[in-house]
Order: C-alpha cells, then sequence, then structure tokens
C-alpha cells in the first residue's frame, strides 16, 4: 500500500503523504498543500478534519469504542474512580498507590476558593445560569492565583487546583443561588463524596452520603471524562494555541459546552422528556423531529463521531436503571425515555440517518436522582470533562509542532467597490 495519495492539479502532480495512527487510522497530510499547490480545503463543521495528532483518547465510531490512554471506558467504568481516571488523562497512565495519595492530598490542599471570590457570586443576577457564571469564575481565578510558568511542577500544581477548586466553585453557585450558607471542603472526603456533601449538607439536615450514589457520580464523570476533538476541546486547543493561560482556555471551553448541540444537551433531554410526560405528545416530537421543515432535533440522539452506538450510553442507561431501583425512585421520565428509544429506533428516520441514543440521553436522569438541579447539568459535563480538556491543553503545550491555530476561508462577499460617501447613498 502506498503512504502517500496523489492529488493532480492543472497538469501536475502532487503526492500528499498519509500519516498512520497507532490504531490503524489514516489521515492526509496536507500541511504543505497551500505552499505547493495554492489551494486550501473546505470542511464546513470540520467532520473530514483531523486538527492534531494525540496520545489521549482514541474512538471507533462505527464500532462504539471509547478508550482513555489505551484503556477502555468500559474498564475505567467498573475498577476506576473518577480522580484515578483523571489521574491517567492529565499524566498519562495509571498512578501508583503512592501517586494516587500525593495526588489525594494535592487535591485536598488546593480545594479551597479565594474568600474574595465570593463577592463575584452575590452580584451576579439570581437567574443566571450556572454556566454562565462557571465559565466567568474560571477566567477569574487567573486573577487570583500566580501567573503560570513553564516549569513542569507548576504546571502540575495550576492543574491540580483547577480540578479541585471547580468542583468547589460549581457547589458554592449552587449554595449561593439558593441563598443557602457555603459549605466547606471536608478532607475526610475523597473528589465525588466531597462536591456532594458541599452541593446537600445544611446546617439543618445533614447530608447522609450513600455510596452507590457516590459511585455513581464517578461513574458519571469518568464517562464525560474526554472524548477527543470534540468542540468544546477544540475550543480550549483553539484558544489555548493563543498561549493564554489554561484558565482561560478552560473558560472557553465551559462556554462552548453550554450549547444544547453539546453538554447542554443533558438539560435539553430532561426538558423535552418533561414536557411529553406533561403534555402526552411523544408521536407529535417524533414527527417534529423528522420533519426537515422544523428546526427541532430529538435531544439526546445522534453524534458526529458515533454511528452505530454510544459506549457510554449503554454504561449508563444500566447504571440509571440500578441506581432509581437502589434508591426506590420511580421516574416517569425515565419511562417515557425508554418508550422514546424504544419507538426511534424502530423507525425508518433515525434508522435511516444512524441515529442513537448518546450518553445524554439517559444522563439527566441520573442526575435527578442523585439530586441535582436541572440547570446544573452542564456543569456536571463541565467538571467530568475538566480532565481531558487540561490533557489536551498539556498535550498542545508540549508539542513541538503545535501552531496558531488560524483556519483559512473561501471568501463569498462582493469583489472590491469603491465606497460611496454617505450623501450619495
Ligand atoms: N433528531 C433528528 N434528526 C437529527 C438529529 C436528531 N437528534 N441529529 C441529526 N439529525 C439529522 C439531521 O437533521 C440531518 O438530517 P438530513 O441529512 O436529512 O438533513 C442528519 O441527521 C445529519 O445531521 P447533522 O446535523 O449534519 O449531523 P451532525 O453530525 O452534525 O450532528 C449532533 C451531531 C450531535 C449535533 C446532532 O445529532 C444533534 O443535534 N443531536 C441532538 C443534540 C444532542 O443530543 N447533542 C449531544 C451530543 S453527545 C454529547 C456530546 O458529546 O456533546
Amino acid at each position: 500500500m502506498s503512504d502517500f495519495v496523489k492529488l493532480v492539479y492543472e497538469g501536475k502532480e502532487f503526492k500528499l503523504p498519509i500519516i498512520t495512527g497507532s490504531e490503524g487510522e489514516k489521515a492526509i497530510d496536507i500541511s504543505n498543500l497551500r505552499q505547493e499547490t495554492g489551494l486550501i480545503t473546505l470542511d464546513t463543521g470540520y467532520a473530514n478534519t483531523g486538527s492534531c495528532t494525540s496520545a489521549i483518547t482514541f474512538m471507533d465510531g462505527e464500532k462504539g469504542i471509547l478508550r482513555y490512554r489505551g484503556i477502555p471506558v468500559e474498564q475505567l467504568a467498573e475498577h476506576s474512580t473518577f480522580k484515578e481516571t483523571a489521574y491517567l488523562l492529565v499524566h498519562g497512565r495509571l498512578p501508583t498507590r503512592q501517586e494516587l495519595t500525593q495526588f489525594s492530598i494535592l487535591l485536598n490542599d488546593n480545594s479551597l476558593v479565594h474568600e474574595d471570590m465570593r463577592a463575584f457570586y452575590e452580584n451576579f443576577p439570581r437567574s443566571s445560569h450556572p454556566m454562565g457564571i462557571l465559565s466567568s469564575m474560571v477566567n477569574a481565578l487567573r486573577s487570583f492565583y500566580p501567573e503560570l510558568q513553564d516549569l513542569e511542577e507548576e504546571i502540575n500544581m495550576t492543574v491540580t487546583r483547577l480540578l479541585s477548586k471547580v468542583r468547589t466553585l460549581a457547589a458554592m453557585s449552587y449554595k449561593i443561588s439558593r441563598g443557602h450558607k457555603v459549605v466547606y471542603p471536608r478532607p475526610d472526603l475523597a473528589y465525588s463524596a466531597n462536591f456532594l456533601n458541599m452541593m446537600f449538607d445544611s446546617p439543618v439536615k445533614p447530608y447522609e452520603l450513600d455510596q452507590d450514589v457516590v459511585r455513581a457520580l464517578s461513574v458519571f464523570w469518568i464517562l464525560h471524562a474526554d472524548h477527543e476533538q470534540n468542540c468544546s476541546t477544540s475550543a480550549v486547543r483553539m484558544v489555548g494555541s493563543a498561549r493564554v493561560n489554561l484558565y482561560a482556555a478552560i473558560s472557553a471551553g465551559i462556554a462552548a459546552l453550554w450549547g444544547p448541540l453539546h453538554g447542554g444537551a443533558n438539560q435539553a433531554v430532561i426538558e423535552m422528556l418533561s414536557s411529553i410526560v406533561k403534555n402526552r405528545n411523544m408521536a407529535q416530537v417524533i414527527e417534529r423531529a423528522k420533519d426537515r421543515k422544523d428546526p427541532f432535533r430529538l435531544m439526546g440522539f445522534g453524534h458526529r463521531v458515533y454511528k452505530t452506538f454510544d459506549p457510554r450510553m449503554k454504561i449508563m442507561k444500566k447504571m440509571c436503571d440500578k441506581l432509581l431501583k437502589k434508591l426506590k425512585i420511580e421516574d416517569p421520565l425515565l419511562d417515557v425515555a425508554k418508550e422514546l428509544e424504544e419507538i426511534a429506533l424502530k423507525d425508518d428516520y433515525f434508522i435511516s440517518h444512524n441515529l442513537y441514543p448518546n450518553v445524554d440521553f439517559y444522563s439527566g436522569i441520573v442526575l435527578r436522582a442523585i439530586g441535582i438541579p436541572t440547570n446544573m447539568f452542564t456543569v456536571m459535563f463541565a467538571i467530568g470533562r475538566l480532565p481531558g480538556w487540561i490533557a489536551q491543553w498539556k498535550e498542545s503545550l508540549d508539542d513541538p509542532n503545535w501552531k496558531l491555530c488560524r483556519p483559512r476561508q473561501i471568501y463569498i462577499g462582493p469583489a472590491q467597490t469603491d465606497y460611496v460617501s454617505i450623501d450619495k447613498r
């Protein structure tokens, strides 16, 4: 098999090298295309474009495979914790027992946020969406914590600080939005348990930790921890390529994740399922999703990469059933979700468009069972995705071939026209 493709243009032949990944994926390297031919490529939405090489996450959308640093997500969901998976993503391998203990100590040491940051929270309008607040607060961290230097040790410190503080910031925003007293992190609690306690403990009703709920949250976060070059991760890499500080790059990722076609889908799914329960309009919802003239889409369905099934959805659905049973919760939204899935999977439109439930289809029901309010769902996704964003940002920083991200375009506006003075227009 040749290791290049030939391009013939205006009678000349050009050879473009083929790059092969460690799982056999192939790409045409067009780095010198414009220089040699004067041409650029056009790929709206980047569906055919590899923006980087990466050793972090492997996905195969046809086979429904997702692996972090080579380890199948199913194995991590079964045996790992979110903290350990975060270490794996950021540092490139599973930690030893000693490294994990050291990581826990660092996360604990960095879990408080500067008290002055509370003033920001108190001045956001009460109706602000928590994703907008989180994005602003993460950007604001840069003003409170020292500038990142190039030293490996300092980068690791900033990374750990961010991983720990985002969890505290998210819980604080919930407490302040309710007008309740902020609960501080506790040194005796691990990552997920600590978050739940900060969210739900109250002076009048102490929060009782349930190990199945803690585990469900840890798995929820593992399933969201990375997803290679998705919209928000690409935003982190793109903004990071201008060599901004880590907080600014992550803040951009949070803003991108907020959109309903991306992380915001988990909130949109619950809103859609609730409206079906309320209005008993399942058939109408499906018809609207199929109508090309109607912009409405079945939320929690479809994926740019997965074309057979989303492996995260399978784990999430199983966990959803188990958790609701354990907590003795009967959620009408779960029945509606299952019925909707069954109908859609037999429908020609969804089959022919390769549309299957994605991770967000059942994740909101898990979060509801845990007690997370709907407007915090995407924040939960953001906490989970943080190790992935950081790992991708760090990888790009270390990449000797990394460049400022600056795509080109094909201009379709007016050709040169002369300026017309205002009295002659
Ligand atoms: N409901 C109805 N039709 C759909 C849907 C849907 N959820 N998703 C795609 N389609 C149709 C779309 O109308 C188009 O039809 P046609 O070719 O007849 O015009 C075709 O499928 C291809 O759509 P596309 O928008 O070109 O595909 P894409 O790869 O850009 O879309 C997606 C991926 C996730 C944006 C889309 O499937 C979608 O909007 N889904 C709903 C939102 C959602 O659940 N997002 C969460 C994704 S998973 C979490 C994450 O990783 O962010």
